[in-house]
């Protein structure tokens, strides 16, 4: 019999806290600032931009609790359940202040403070869980998504490495075997049948709940689901979070694919993908913050739908499949496929993503992807543009191409792939048709981020990018940063 919990439970200041009676839209910081009057966690954004909210939660992973830092305005209460949750109360311990408080203050990190409550825990879990000896390169992406507004960041980045300078000491306020996995089998349910927080333990329970509740929101991160919430005021009633769901954060390689969990999240995800080429790593590591990336999943990215989402168009040019489950009845379709128009994808209601197949590179292909933004973290890309290509010698016998913000859906360009093939990667000249086809293939978008025309020009360029790098195996001419051989080296 599938046992059910009517109550979400996790740990704070090293004691249980268990609530049964919350709306199912109620976000973290909310219950921490108006519920528990705890103000240490702060309001800026309310939606994920600015870090001033950010916590840490801890979840058991490979037999102990390791820390991650989220944004507590975009996520919802209930995904807190089976989490240690620390906010920047818990750090000092016994009136002494934690290494990276003392090293903020010793290094004048804060001035108007508002900023410093979650700078302080972002640099919190890079100090719990960062590689020793933590770089400043570790500092920069684990601030990204902290934004300080008068201080400036060299005092705070000082803090960070001195701080960094020292081993981990926060020991973890909760029993760790109660964060166990092992310990949460069961199903919960919190509410009634119109308005309710659920958290399905299995993959049967989330699909009989689904079927049986189509109009529920399905939650994996919230870090596109928050912003309904708090930018948009949805009202939100069935919430169906897929976080408890048991093999659905799973990472799997095999020979010749890796296979993503819809839920796994962009932080776990982030080896397996930079391992099949470290442009692809770079992308994931400028997606969001880092806060976004503990949070954000696989899953929510792709059946999100955005036109400008990054994972769509470079899993698309390496051939990514997916496979969706509604009820008992499961069924697999390229990922391109699944986007037929502007935020309509091919998902039945009561249907779910499960999983990502990603075929790896032959020895023979060359995968290459960029992502611009008007700014280089934690922005939205206004085109992203991903290449795999098929070499025969000298010759692309086939290319794979997809563009994200180039139309109203991730898309592939058809037009120029067939264009390519048979080009010879010494003729430069011969490359204009292929680049005169992304023309045939796109009708950009026109918005505030980048205008259709530098979208048309910028698409052109990156296409010229990635052939000359293939023909030159070189990208010390074409990249200010992200240079492959500096990429595979620090691998
Ligand atoms: C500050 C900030 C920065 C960001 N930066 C980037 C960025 O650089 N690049 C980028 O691409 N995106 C970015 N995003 C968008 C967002 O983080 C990603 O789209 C993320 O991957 C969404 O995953 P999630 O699990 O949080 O999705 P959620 O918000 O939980 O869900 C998103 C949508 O997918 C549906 N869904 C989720 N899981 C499933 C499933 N398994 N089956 C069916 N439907 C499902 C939900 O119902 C919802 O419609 C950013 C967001 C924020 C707030
Ligand atoms: S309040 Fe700005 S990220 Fe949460
Ligand atoms: S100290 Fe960060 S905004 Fe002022």
């Amino acid at each position: 019999m599938i046992v059910t919990r009517n109550a979400i439970r996790f740990w704070r200041h090293g004691r249980p806290v268990e609530i049964s009676d919350f709306h199912p839209r109620t976000t973290l910081l909310d219950y921490l600032r108006l519920n528990q009057r705890h103000f240490g966690t702060k309001e800026g954004c309310g939606e994920g931009d600015c870090g001033a909210c950010t916590v840490a939660l801890g979840r058991v992973r490979d037999g102990r609790v390791r820390y991650e830092p989220v944004n507590a305005c975009i996520l919802l209460l209930g995904q807190v359940d089976g989490a240690e949750l620390v906010t920047v109360e818990d750090l000092a311990a016994g009136g002494t202040l934690h290494p990276v408080q003392a090293a903020m203050a010793a290094h004048h990190g804060s001035q108007c403070g508002f900023c410093t409550p979650g700078i302080v825990m972002s640099l919190f879990a890079l100090h719990q869980e960062g590689e020793r000896p933590v770089n400043r390169d570790a500092i920069n992406d684990a601030l990204a998504g902290n934004l300080c507004r008068c201080t400036g960041y060299r005092p705070i980045v000082d803090a960070a490495v001195a701080a960094c300078a020292e081993p981990p000491v926060f020991d973890g306020l909760a029993e760790p075997r109660s964060l166990s996995p092992d310990s949460q089998r069961e199903d919960l349910f919190v509410g009634n049948s119109t308005a309710f927080f659920a958290a399905p333990a299995s993959e049967d329970s989330l699909a009989d709940l689904f079927a049986a509740h189509p109009d529920a929101t399905l939650v994996g991160g919230a870090t596109d689901v928050g912003l309904w919430v708090t930018k948009s005021l949805s009202s939100l009633d069935k919430v169906i979070w897929l976080g408890r769901v048991a093999g659905l954060k799973d990472i799997a390689t095999t020979p010749d694919t890796l296979v993503l969990g819809a839920m796994a999240s962009h932080a776990d995800a982030f080896a397996s993908l930079a391992a099949i080429d470290p442009d692809l790593g770079e992308i994931v590591r400028r997606f969001g913050s880092a806060q976004v990336r503990a949070s954000g999943t696989v899953g929510g990215n792709i059946a999100n739908g955005s036109p400008i989402g990054d994972l769509a168009p470079a899993l698309m040019a390496l051939g990514a499949t997916i496979n969706l489950r509604l009820g008992k009845t499961t069924r697999s379709l390229p990922l391109y496929a699944f986007f037929i128009a502007y935020r309509q994808q091919d998902r039945a209601p009561g249907e779910y993503l499960r999983r990502l197949t990603v075929p790896l590179l032959r020895a023979d292909q060359v995968f290459r992807a960029y992502k611009v933004t008007k700014r280089f973290d934690e922005d939205i890309s206004a085109a992203l543009g991903a290449f795999t290509f098929t070499l025969d010698g000298r010759r692309i016998a086939q290319a794979r191409i997809a563009f994200g913000g180039m139309a109203g859906i991730p898309k592939r360009a058809t037009e120029t792939e067939a264009a390519l093939a048979g080009v010879s990667l010494d003729e430069p000249a011969a490359w204009g048709d292929a680049m005169a086809a992304l023309a045939r293939d796109y009708q950009p978008l026109d918005d505030h981020r980048a205008s259709a025309a530098y979208r048309r020009t910028v698409a052109r360029n990156l296409l010229f990018k990635a052939l000359s790098e293939t023909a030159s195996g070189e990208t010390r001419a074409t990249r200010i940063v992200g240079h492959r051989d500096h990429l595979q080296a620090a691998e």
